[in-house]
């Protein structure tokens, strides 16, 4: 019989952080937290005496103890709500282009390059290994048009052992000739890889980490008979839906040029049975009043991609004002539009982006590192699942260490664990994340990006 000690795989003994509501972080000292075979928080104690932690394992093999040092401490694992898994391989080109330029321009040549499914795995392979290594535990990714490409994604994220949503992006319009799909083509290949990735899940022996999400790329690149279909698939096989609405102005005018019997950008996706609960849509940038109301009435989620924005020269979102009327937002790296896939960095230009707005209304530090864990859990309807460190939810963490050699945080130490956690949000990378956890698993990581450990 599976005994509580016996269910136990790992306790962790230190500091914890996480965020318990958007107003408060909770910064516990001396936790111990254990961790199920189900890859489960089973319990969580707090303000455990050095000398009182043997006897409060009841019974949990000495170990499977891991100690944290005063230099480490715990946080619930990054949600991006928005990434280009093609794109990463042109990071940082191209932004002296607005969007729909640099569309065509860097976006879709690079893409097209993923009809060759060998070229997509290598690519993928380090794309997903470097979003690990930022500490994204959840990530909501767009990949191609091509179906082989993307089921190479999905086996990569499963090998890697990401969390993840994985669209299969469609494209029937206003594309280049060897980057486009017909209706036909499109929905059957969409098809094809929700019942490859449900295969795949049927076949583990774990709770699958991999959803498929459908993926229309914005309504510029899909018909209306296209997106109609796509949202009959969404309700066939109860999918989660994610596009990009009002990043640009350009793009706008666009859209409402195709779609003249919708009343607006956010209502040509409504009208097409795309915007409902389940519905990321990143970027909103430019949202009328009803448009934000809108998205309200039908609870879509919303991806905020400030570091995309501030490149592509987008606009700013009004994220206070989608927090005021009680929208779930997270944050997206839009990996190329965004430059890095980190979310430290989303959040740093989410801070930004909320202080050019208003200087009187930023976000403060506890919103936002909600917003790059609990709002991008709620985004992508994992609120119940993950995002900080509830009893019965998944272990999904990353392990920070502060006093990695030559890393910023290392410099001048610090005083308090508040000082020291804030330090991380906003000068840490990539080398401070020493482990990270997705269900309860420990994932391989690559070096850092930054520079190579003493
Ligand atoms: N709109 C349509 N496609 C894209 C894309 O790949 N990146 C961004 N940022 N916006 C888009
Ligand atoms: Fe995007």
């Amino acid at each position: 019989m599976q005994t509580f000690a016996s269910s136990i795989t790992k306790v962790f003994y230190g500091t914890l952080i996480h965020s318990v509501s958007i107003k408060e972080i909770e910064y516990i000292k001396q936790g111990l937290l254990f961790v199920d075979n189900q890859g489960k928080i089973a319990k969580l104690l707090k303000n455990v005496a050095q000398d009182k932690v043997d006897e409060s394992l009841e019974g949990v093999d000495g170990d499977k103890l891991v100690r944290l040092n005063h230099d480490q401490f715990i946080i619930p694992g990054f949600v991006d709500t928005h990434i280009h898994a093609p794109q990463y391989t042109f990071c940082g080109n191209g932004h002296d282009l607005p969007l729909l330029e640099w569309l065509d321009n860097f976006t879709f040549p690079r893409e097209a390059k993923f009809v060759d499914k060998d070229y997509a795995r290598s690519i993928y392979t380090k794309t997903v290994a470097r979003s690990l290594r930022h500490g994204t535990t959840s990530a909501s990714w767009f990949a191609t048009i091509h179906l082989d490409a993307c089921k190479e994604l999905v086996n990569i994220i499963q090998e890697q052992g990401q969390r993840a949503y994985v669209g299969k992006v469609n494209m029937n319009q206003n594309s280049p000739d060897n980057l486009v799909e017909t209706t036909e083509s499109s929905v059957r290949d969409t098809r094809a890889f929700i019942e490859y990735v449900n295969q795949v899940n049927a076949s583990l022996d774990h709770k699958p980490l991999v959803t498929p999400i459908i993926t229309p790329r914005f309504a510029i690149s899909c018909t209306s008979e296209l997106m109609t279909e796509l949202g009959k698939l969404a309700t066939e096989y109860n999918l989660p839906i994610q596009s990009h609405l009002c990043e640009n102005q350009n793009e706008i005018g666009f859209t409402m040029s195709l779609f003249p019997n919708s009343v607006n950008y956010t209502a040509v996706y409504a009208d097409h049975g795309l915007l409902n609960d389940r519905t990321i849509m990143a970027h909103c940038v430019h949202m009328k009043e009803e448009e934000l109301d809108l998205i309200k009435e039908k609870n879509a989620g919303i991806s905020h991609c400030a570091n995309s924005n501030f490149n592509l020269k987008s606009g700013m979102a009004d994220v206070r004002k989608m927090l005021s009327k009680d929208i779930k937002v997270g944050l997206g790296t839009d990996v190329a539009g965004g430059y890095s896939p980190s979310i430290l960095e989303a959040l740093r230009s989410s801070r930004t982006c909320s202080v050019a707005l208003n200087a009187d209304t930023t976000l403060v530090v506890a919103e936002l590192f909600y917003l790059a864990t609990v709002g991008g859990a709620r985004v992508m309807e994992l609120e119940d699942t993950i995002g900080n460190f509830v009893v019965g939810k998944e272990f999904d963490a990353i392990l920070v260490n502060t006093a990695v050699e030559g890393s910023p945080l290392d410099v001048f130490g610090h005083d308090c664990i508040e000082t020291q956690f804030e330090k991380y949000l906003f000068v840490g990378d990539d080398r401070n994340n020493e482990k990270v956890f997705v269900q309860g698993k420990e994932v391989r990581l690559p070096a850092s990006t930054v520079a190579s450990r003493k």
